[in-house]
């Protein structure tokens, strides 16, 4: 017998994720998180496979893994590949090279990750939701005023892989509709985090939250509510949205 679960949710042991699989949990769910680090506390309803989604192989190891859990109703990508890669990214400094590694890595896998969990659900007749993660920065483009007196660049490979998660999700939401399926993107705004190095940058806070008109930064727990809307019923009616959770900053 396989081991039933109802979500799966990839990059879920990172600053969003965790909240997400935390407020899952509290509605009883069962849950798989995928992710190249486990450091979630062990829970019986919580279940971890190590995942690499830049892999070359991912449909084969996804295979393997729904050999011994069920398919979910629900996935959740809330990935971030290595930060490293995007050192240099900017729209003079990029290089093919480095653009094409990181849609390769980042963009090309999320599709196809999404594209598997979708495709079962037709084939299934799941009426399941799928949601993805995007950024402001799949919305709008980098204001450089809020990098003024940092050493923090603009990222064009970045915004490149959030504006095609939006779009994809715009095309998967008219072609997947008729299954009942729905398919959506959060668009979150900064989110607060003591490890991010960013936060220790006083000019940033003072640039960034100029824009904001609710005055703060997020929290984990104002973005994965996000998640619980779209992932239930009551988001029934909604898809291909880019829901944006940015205090306001994209208004002016
Ligand atoms: N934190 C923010 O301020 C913010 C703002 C806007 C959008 N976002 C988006 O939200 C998402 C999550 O951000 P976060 O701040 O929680 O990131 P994070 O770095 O805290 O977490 C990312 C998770 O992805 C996992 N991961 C990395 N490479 C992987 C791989 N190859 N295969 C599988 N898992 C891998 C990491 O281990 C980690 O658990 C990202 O897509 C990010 O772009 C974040």
């Amino acid at each position: 017998m396989k081991q039933k679960i109802d979500l799966v949710i990839l990059g879920g042991s990172g600053l969003i994720g965790k909240e997400i699989i935390n407020k899952f949990l509290s509605l009883n769910k069962l849950i798989l998180n995928l992710d190249i680090k486990n450091n979630l506390k062990k829970n019986n309803n919580l279940f971890f496979k190590k995942f690499d989604m830049s892999a070359k192989n991912i449909k084969d190891h996804l295979n393997s893994i729904f050999r011994i859990y069920n398919y979910p109703k629900v996935f959740i990508d809330c990935s971030y590949i290595d930060k490293t890669l995007l050192k240099n990214t900017s729209v003079e400094k990029i290089s093919k090279d480095k653009l094409d590694l990181i849609l390769e890595k980042w963009l090309s896998s999320t599709v196809i990750i999404s594209n598997y969990f979708l495709s079962y659900m037709k084939k299934n007749k799941i009426e399941g939701n799928v949601i993805l993660t995007s950024s402001i920065y799949g919305l709008v483009a980098q204001d450089y005023n809020v990098y003024k007196g940092t050493k923090i660049t603009n990222s064009i490979a970045y915004t490149l892989v959030k504006s095609g998660i939006n779009n994809f999700v715009k095309n998967a939401a008219v072609n997947y509709g008729k299954f009942g399926i729905k398919v959506n993107s959060v668009c979150p705004g900064g989110v607060y985090s003591l490890k991010d190095r960013n936060f220790k940058n006083k000019n940033f806070i003072e640039n960034y939250l100029s824009k904001v008109p609710l005055k703060r930064f997020a929290t984990s727990k104002d973005i994965a509510n996000a998640y619980i809307f779209l992932g239930s019923d009551k988001s029934s009616y909604i898809t291909g949205v880019n829901l944006v959770i940015d205090g306001g900053y994209t208004l002016t």
